[in-house]
């Protein structure tokens, strides 16, 4: 009978696994187990920092519910989702906008407006017009495309983050005949990602400052092209450079002008931007998206608890005073 040893150990997993009937799933979870032991023998692994790991994994699946999913959140904030989803980016079939994470906050659950509608409940004195095109890779106008957005609230949270019940300042909008769309909103915060729970521990215990940039979410849908997951991030924000789930990128950041003449609703801050989507292939109709509505992924859990706290008030009052030392990441580099 063989021994064991901490080199035999891997293709002794990998071949018992051999039978898997999925050339796709043999492969993954062949990969999976190679990298993972490779992993374990590089940092040597010891007993108690492995059961730490599981620890921590299970209080991951524990926070899920259908109004959050902090394996998602886990995912965001160790590069995961930005990795997965610029990988996807790459195989368009033609150039087109770029994606960015769909993050955790997206929801099936999604009013639809007529365009030129206020998707938010209460704007205030913080409106903001979103205009634009939406047009295929060669420029010519896409009618009657889907255009799905969504962001935080003028006080930086989400709806979902009230309740499962609150549908707030996310809506779905058609364009017009010549490719146009045209959103009422109001300016969104940049914010911190959920820090009460397991992943909030894992980013405070390695310094970070826990903020994602102003953003909004889009998702732009018209029958015969890739579906484009992509937001605007708001020019200005102080974390552009160092968003704590890596989704802030180049070509995505947008401004907010005062005066634009070309805006069609006049006396309103205005952000102008066009999307291209590219041609849909075979391949992209089964690549489905880098995130997902958590009550799709989390049907059920039975919670009844809020599903999500507060960032801790030392976080929120490092990040107003920018203490140096404790929030180390946020001048890592200036
Ligand atoms: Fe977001």
């Amino acid at each position: 009978m063989r021994a064991y040893t901490p080199q035999n150990i891997t293709e002794a997993v990998i071949e018992q696994m051999a039978t898997t009937p999925d050339p796709r799933m043999k492969e993954i979870m062949a990969a999976a187990v190679r990298h993972l032991h490779d992993f374990a023998r590089e940092v040597n692994l010891t007993p108690a920092e492995w059961i730490k790991g599981i620890e921590f994994m299970t209080k991951v699946g524990q926070m899920c519910s259908p109004a959050r999913q902090e394996f998602i959140l886990l995912s965001d904030t160790l590069g995961l989702s930005a990795l997965v989803n610029i990988m996807h980016d790459k195989t368009k079939m033609e150039e087109a906008t770029s994606a960015s994470l769909l993050g955790p906050f997206f929801r099936e659950n999604t009013p639809t407006f007529q365009p030129g509608a206020q998707i938010a409940k209460a704007p205030g004195d913080k409106e903001v017009v979103l205009y634009g095109r939406v047009t295929n890779a060669q420029g010519a106008p896409l009618a009657n495309a889907m255009v799905t957005v969504w962001q935080t609230a003028a006080d930086g949270r989400y709806d979902i983050q009230n309740g499962i019940e609150e549908t707030d300042c996310r809506g779905i909008f058609r364009t017009d005949q010549n490719g146009n769309y045209l959103i009422r909103t109001v300016r969104p915060l940049g914010y911190f990602i959920p820090l009460d729970g397991p992943v909030g521990q894992m980013v405070m215990s390695q310094k970070r400052h826990g903020m994602r940039p102003a953003h909004i979410h889009f998702l732009i849908a018209a029958p015969g092209y890739r579906e484009l997951v992509t937001a605007l991030y708001l020019a200005g924000d102080e974390h552009l450079e160092d968003d704590v789930v890596f989704g802030a990128s180049g070509d995505l950041v947008a401004e907010v002008k005062d005066n634009d003449p070309a805006c069609p609703i006049k006396g309103l801050p205005s952000i102008h931007f066009d999307f291209a989507l590219a041609r849909e292939s075979e391949a992209d109709r089964r690549a489905g998206r880098v995130g997902a509505d958590p009550a799709a992924v989390t049907a059920g859990n039975g919670k009844d608890s809020e599903p999500y706290g507060q960032p801790p008030p030392e976080m929120a009052a490092a990040a107003k005073e920018k203490k140096p030392g404790f929030l180390g990441g946020l001048f890592r580099g200036r």
